[in-house]
């Protein structure tokens, strides 16, 4: 883990807090406290945490704030980590602050690996360009204009999914379906004969970004045990070259207007500010960010709905009074507004991404009355968050209905499974749209439950929160809505 700038040690609070630090804008001059906020001993060194915390993260962080409060303090030498508990104190910190956050460089580092200088890595004023240049890609207007290709995206995956009633492993289904959806999104295309390899390219890739993180350095790619890896980034890198080397081969006005399409037009007219690299960057993230986090969350969205029936059967007749049997439009998705409730809640039980990327402050940040030097390192734990009681009442149970209007007092910042700030998520529309336009052509097609009776599968942090074992689910096709037959099943299954 790299150490904190050797410069500001004597700006340790531990030691000897520097009055001259700045302090934050609209920060009123409550009296500073001196010294570290509360946490577990240090032992070790303090890497008994860190060792806690790559067995059982989710558990550790929940209890650490049990015990310890709003602000708990991880001394992880060389590192000062502070977990942000507080929705109130989250928003300080990502809106207040920002200007003077980078992400942790371990875990950029590692992602740097396969997604080059994205948008997802950049830093500073690299950053500010990139992003300018892609927010219209993915504003709700284009998003709106890209709903029918999406739903027809999107039928054309289900199509492949049993007429006759039985087990179907979803999971690998749906992970299946939002990688069509993305490579329609950014290169107007299909993966169809590209998948398996890609999926299994995506699952190495995984497993060892995973490990890395904990690690503090990482061995060379060349080394022979990490063949899996290496093999696996030259698939995907591969894949994505491929697309963009026959594309940007295209006159400009046979190119589609999709997200490599708008790329490919600010490398004609910049070559310089963006190089061919920039685009397959830029490319790779939007692949791999764009359907990961989205196949997690439709999975967990099938379990939740199959573990609660009454959910599911609420969720179908809107979709029945809504849209019948057609397909949806983006018209028509303000419309379902209790399906819309299923997915938040699906959110906040299990966010795709439960830790943001942790942040290190390179100048002096004052927050919930301490006084934080710079290189202090900030962790902002959103399923912790999500499951506090102070805010989600039961928050173990599955609830669709607080996030209906009116219903809920949970304040702002304590629901972010997209995270916030000015690095809030880039593609949180798209996914929005996808998942309310997949859910709902879903329920139009099957009712669904968890074979053998099983309860929610538990969770596992494997950089996006996934099911512990590949969720399969026991489907039955529906009648057409309308049909008796098709409202009769939506009332008989479940409640
Ligand atoms: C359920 C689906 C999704 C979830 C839960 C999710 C979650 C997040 C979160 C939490 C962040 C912020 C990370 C941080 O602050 O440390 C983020 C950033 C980002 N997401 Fe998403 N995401 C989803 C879907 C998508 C999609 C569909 C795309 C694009 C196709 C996308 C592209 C990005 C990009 C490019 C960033 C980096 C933005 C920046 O740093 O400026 N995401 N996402």
């Amino acid at each position: 883990m790299p150490s904190m700038n050797p410069t500001d040690t004597s700006a340790c609070p531990f030691h000897n807090a520097n009055p001259a630090a700045p302090r934050a804008s609209g920060q009123d001059p409550t009296p500073i406290a001196t010294g570290w906020p509360a946490g577990p001993a240090r032992r070790f060194m303090g890497w008994h945490l860190l060792r806690a915390m790559a067995r059982d993260p989710l558990g550790c962080l929940a209890q650490w704030r049990d015990i310890w409060g709003d602000l708990v303090h991880l001394p992880i030498w060389p590192e000062h980590v502070i977990v942000v508990n507080h929705p109130g104190l989250v928003r300080d910190l990502l809106v207040g602050h920002h200007d003077r956050l980078i992400r942790a460089e371990r875990a950029i580092a590692v992602f740097a690996q396969l997604h080059g200088h994205s948008v997802l890595i950049a830093e500073g004023e690299a950053w500010r360009r990139r992003r300018q240049a892609l927010v219209p890609a993915f504003s709700p207007r284009e998003v709106q204009a890209f709903t029918p290709a999406l739903t027809q995206a999107v039928s054309e995956a289900l199509d492949a999914w049993p007429q006759q009633p039985g087990v179907w492993p979803a999971e690998t289904a749906l992970t299946r379906l939002t990688m069509e959806v993305i490579t329609q999104m950014v290169f107007s295309t299909r993966a169809q004969h590209d998948a398996p390899a890609l999926e299994a390219a995506m699952h190495d890739v995984t497993v060892a970004a995973n490990a890395e993180l904990y690690w503090l350095w990482s061995l060379p790619d060349w080394m022979p045990h990490k063949w899996r890896k290496a093999r696996a980034l030259r698939t995907l890198r591969g894949y994505i070259h491929r697309q963009v080397s026959a594309r940007s081969v295209q006159p400009p006005q046979a190119q589609p207007d999709d997200l490599l399409g708008r790329l490919l037009s600010l490398h004609r007219s910049d070559p310089i500010g963006w190089p061919l690299s920039a685009v397959e960057d830029e490319c790779t993230t939007a692949f791999l960010a764009g359907h990961e986090t989205v196949a997690a969350t439709l999975a967990w969205w099938c379990a939740c709905l199959a573990g609660y029936p009454e959910a599911r059967v609420a969720a179908a007749r809107e979709v029945d009074r809504v849209l019948g049997a057609r397909a949806p439009t983006a018209a028509d998705l303000p419309q379902l507004a209790y399906l819309t409730a299923t997915l938040q809640e699906t959110m906040r039980l299990y966010p795709a991404a439960p830790l943001l990327f942790n942040r290190r402050c390179t100048q002096p940040v004052e927050l919930g009355g301490h006084r934080f030097p710079a290189g202090t390192l900030f962790m902002i734990p959103v399923h912790a968050l999500h499951h506090d009681p102070r805010w989600f009442a039961q928050p173990a149970d599955f609830r669709p209905e607080r996030h209906l209007g009116g219903s809920g007092s949970a304040p702002r910042g304590s629901w972010m499974p997209f995270g916030t700030g000015a690095r809030v998520c880039l593609g949180q529309h798209l996914a929005m749209s996808e998942m309310l336009v997949a859910t709902a052509l879903i329920l139009q097609r099957y009712t669904f439950d968890l074979p053998g009776g099983a309860g929610l599968p538990p969770p596992r942090l494997h950089i996006s929160l996934r099911p512990q074992t590949p969720l399969a689910l026991r489907l039955s096709p529906r009648e057409p809505a309308g049909t008796a037959a098709g409202q009769s099943a939506t009332a008989a299954s479940g409640c």
